[in-house]
C-alpha cells in the first residue's frame, strides 16, 4: 500500500497512529540532527520529521523527489496555523525514494519569476502549484455543478461531431484534410450551433453539452483557440425561459464551486440602455457611475470641438465624478481616451465662482462654454463642487469606447467596487445587423440564425427597409464587465431565414452550400427554439479571481496558438502530407 492517508488528512485525533504517506518533497530543512520536510500531494501538505542519524539518506533528498514514508503521528508542540494538518507531524521511521527529480526549471514558489513561455513548456510542473491545483479543481466542480443542474431540469447531454462542415460563429475554422476524400476537408466546430438546432428539429426538446469549441482567431487573455462552452438549446421557449435556465445554472455553479449565493433574477438591461449608461454592451454593474449623453445640452455651444462633432452626426457624452483628480490622473484618462481612438478628452472641474458664489466650470475648455451651458451641464450631470466632468465628443462608437474604458479606470482608481462581488446582468435586444464599413455591407451581429423581433421584421426589406433598426431576440450574459455567455431565439421559419440572409448579401446558393442541410431540416417541422452558451473557461477564471483563462485550462496555447510543451503546431510529415494529398507552399 502506497499510502494510508493523503497529505491533508491527519489531525490531532490521529496522534499515535502508524501511517504511510506518499508524495512530493515540497521543502526540506536540516537542523541539528533532524530533517524537517513538507510532504505534498493534491490534497495538501503534511510535515515530516526525520532523524538524520537513523535515516541518513534523507540528506540526499531534494525538492520534488517522490517519496514514501512510514511513521507515527505526533502532536506538534506548536501548531502551524497555515496548514490544515498543522497540529501534527509524522515522525518518520522508514523512508523510500520512489523517484528522483532533476533541478526544477521553474520557480514554483513565485510564479511571476517565470516567463509565460517557461510556464507553458513545463506545464506539468506549473500545474503542481497549489494555485493551479485549486483552479483545475474549480473547473471540475463547475462541470459537475453544470451536469447536476441541467440533468435536474430534464436536459439530455448529447454529443455532436467534431469533424463537421462549418459553423457560423464568425471566426476562421480549423481545417482537417480528409485522407479518403482527396482535396476535401472537415472543419472543427466553432461551436455546436447548427447541430444543437438540428437536435431541436429531431424533437429532443432540451439539450446540453459541455462542448469543446475551436476557433482560429487572434488570441487575448480571455480567448483561446480551444475553449469550452456549456452549450444549451431548448424548444418551445421564449427569451425569459432561457434566462430562467441560465440563472438557475449560474446559481448552482457558483454555489457548488465557490459556495457563493447568487441573487436571481439577474438585472436585465436593454442593449440601447447599456450603450447609453455604460458606453458598452458588457457593463460592469458593480458600481453606479453612469455616462450621460449631453449632446443636447451643449448643442448651441461655440466650442469648435463640440460643433464639428455635432455637424458630423457624432455624439457628446460625459462622466461626472464626485472626486477631485490630480493632474496626473486626468492626463492618464486623456491618454486612455486616445488609445480608444478619441481625439481628446475634455476635463472640467466644478468650482464655486468667487464673485457670484455660483458653481462654474474650470479647465482649458471652460472658456468656450457660456455661463448658461456651464450651468446646464452642472445641473444635468448633478455635479457638485469639486466634481470632475470628463467629456468625449466623437462618433458613436469611439465616444462610447473611450468613455466606457475611462469609467472602468476611474472605478479602479477610486475603488468603487467590491472585488469579491459577482454582478451578473442580461443584456438583450441587440441589433440584428452591424454595418461593415470596409466591405460596405451589413453583417449579422450575432449569427444568421438569430430571430429578429417580430415587430422589427418590417425593417428587413420592402418599403420600410432599414436593417440598422432591427433588434433581435439575442442576449448576452455579462459578469463583472465580461461577456460570459451569449445566445438567442432562433429563426425556425425558412421565409424569415431567407430575408435575413438577403440583408447580409448571402445568396440562397451560398447558404445552400454552407448550411443547406440546416435549411433543409427546417422544412420538416422545426419547432420554435432558442438557447445560449456560457464560456466555461471565462466563468471559472472569474470565480478564481483572474481574467486570464489560461489559468483555468490545463494545457492552453500561447499567444501564437502554439503549445510550448508538445511543440504543436508542427511540420507535417512528408508521408502524412502525401496521404492527405497536401502540397505545402513555403
Ligand atoms: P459565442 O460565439 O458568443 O456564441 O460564444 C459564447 C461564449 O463562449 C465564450 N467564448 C470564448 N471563450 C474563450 N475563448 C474564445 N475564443 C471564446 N469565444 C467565445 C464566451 C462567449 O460568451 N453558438 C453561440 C451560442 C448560442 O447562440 O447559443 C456561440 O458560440 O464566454
Amino acid at each position: 500500500m502506497y499510502r494510508t492517508h493523503t497529505c491533508n488528512e491527519l489531525r490531532e485525533t490521529d496522534s499515535g497512529k502508524n501511517v504511510t504517506l506518499s508524495g512530493w518533497v515540497h521543502s526540506i530543512r536540516l537542523h541539528g540532527g533532524l530533517a524537517f520536510l513538507d510532504l505534498r500531494d493534491r490534497y495538501g501538505i503534511t510535515q515530516l520529521t526525520v532523524n538524520t542519524e537513523d535515516i541518513p539518506e534523507v540528506k540526499t533528498l531534494r525538492r520534488e523527489f517522490v517519496i514514501q514514508v512510514k511513521g507515527i503521528v505526533r502532536k506538534k508542540p506548536e501548531a502551524n496555523k497555515k496548514l490544515e494538518t498543522g497540529t501534527i507531524e509524522v515522525f518518520v521511521e522508514e523512508l523510500t525514494v520512489l523517484n528522483t527529480c532533476e533541478v526544477i526549471p521553474l520557480d514554483l514558489d513565485n510564479p511571476l519569476n517565470n516567463t509565460d513561455e517557461t510556464r507553458l513548456k513545463y506545464r506539468y510542473l506549473d500545474l503542481r502549484r497549489p494555485q493551479m491545483q485549486h483552479n483545475i479543481k474549480m473547473k471540475h466542480l463547475a462541470m459537475q455543478a453544470t451536469r447536476e443542474f441541467m440533468n435536474s431540469q430534464g436536459f439530455y447531454e448529447i454529443e455532436t461531431p467534431l469533424l463537421i462542415r462549418s459553423t457560423p460563429e464568425g471566426a476562421r475554422d480549423y481545417i482537417v484534410p480528409s485522407r479518403v476524400n482527396p482535396g476535401k476537408a472537415y472543419s472543427l466546430p466553432q461551436s455546436p450551433q447548427i447541430y444543437k438546432q438540428i437536435l431541436m428539429v429531431s424533437g429532443f426538446d432540451r439539450y446540453y453539452q459541455i462542448a469543446r469549441c475551436l476557433r482560429d482567431e487572434d488570441l487575448r487573455a480571455d480567448r483561446q483557440p480551444e475553449f469550452t462552452q456549456i452549450d444549451v438549446e431548448m424548444s418551445f421557449c421564449h427569451q425569459e425561459d432561457v434566462f430562467t435556465v441560465g440563472e438557475g445554472l449560474m446559481k448552482n455553479i457558483f454555489k457548488k464551486t465557490i459556495n457563493y449565493e447568487l441573487k436571481t433574477p439577474f438585472p436585465r438591461i436593454a442593449y440601447d440602455d447599456s450603450m447609453l449608461k455604460y458606453g458598452c454592451d458588457k457593463p460592469d454593474i458593480r458600481y453606479e457611475l453612469f455616462l450621460q449623453d449631453v449632446t443636447e445640452v451643449v448643442k448651441d455651444s461655440e466650442f469648435s470641438v463640440f460643433k464639428n462633432v455635432i455637424e458630423d452626426s457624432g455624439i457628446i457624452k460625459a462622466l461626472s465624478i464626485d472626486h477631485e483628480f490630480a493632474r496626473k490622473d486626468t492626463d492618464e484618462f486623456t491618454e486612455l481616451a486616445k488609445v480608444y481612438k478619441a481625439k481628446g478628452l475634455v476635463v472640467l472641474k466644478v468650482i464655486t465662482d468667487e464673485a457670484s458664489k455660483q458653481l462654474r466650470l474650470e479647465g482649458s475648455a471652460a472658456k468656450y462654454l457660456s455661463t448658461e451651458i456651464q450651468m446646464n451641464l452642472i445641473r444635468e450631470l448633478d455635479a457638485k463642487e469639486k466634481s470632475t466632468i470628463l467629456i468625449v465628443a466623437d462618433q458613436f462608437k469611439t465616444c462610447n469606447d473611450a468613455l466606457a474604458n475611462i469609467r472602468k479606470e476611474v472605478a479602479k482608481k477610486l475603488k468603487l467596487y467590491d472585488e469579491s462581488a459577482f454582478a451578473f446582468a442580461w443584456i438583450y435586444d441587440f441589433p440584428s445587423f452591424e454595418w461593415n464599413s470596409e466591405d460596405q455591407k451589413w453583417d449579422a451581429a450575432h449569427h444568421i440564425f438569430t430571430m429578429p423581433k417580430e415587430e422589427h421584421l418590417q425593417y428587413l426589406d420592402g418599403k420600410d427597409a432599414d436593417p440598422g433598426k432591427v433588434r433581435a431576440l439575442c442576449y448576452d450574459l455579462v459578469l463583472n464587465g465580461v461577456e460570459v455567455a451569449s445566445g438567442s431565439i432562433r429563426i425556425n421559419r425558412r421565409d424569415i431565414q431567407e430575408r435575413v440572409m438577403n440583408v447580409i448579401g448571402l445568396t440562397i446558393e451560398d447558404a445552400e452550400k454552407k448550411f443547406g442541410f440546416l435549411l433543409e431540416a427546417f422544412k420538416y417541422g422545426a419547432p420554435p427554439h432558442g438557447g445560449f452558451a456560457p464560456g466555461m473557461d471565462r466563468l471559472v477564471a472569474l470565480m478564481c479571481g483572474t481574467n486570464d483563462i489560461r489559468e483555468v485550462i490545463a494545457f492552453p496555447k500561447n499567444k501564437q496558438g502554439e503549445c510550448p510543451m508538445d511543440g504543436c503546431p508542427s511540420d507535417i510529415d512528408e508521408k502524412v502530407r502525401r496521404e492527405l494529398h497536401l502540397k505545402v507552399e513555403k
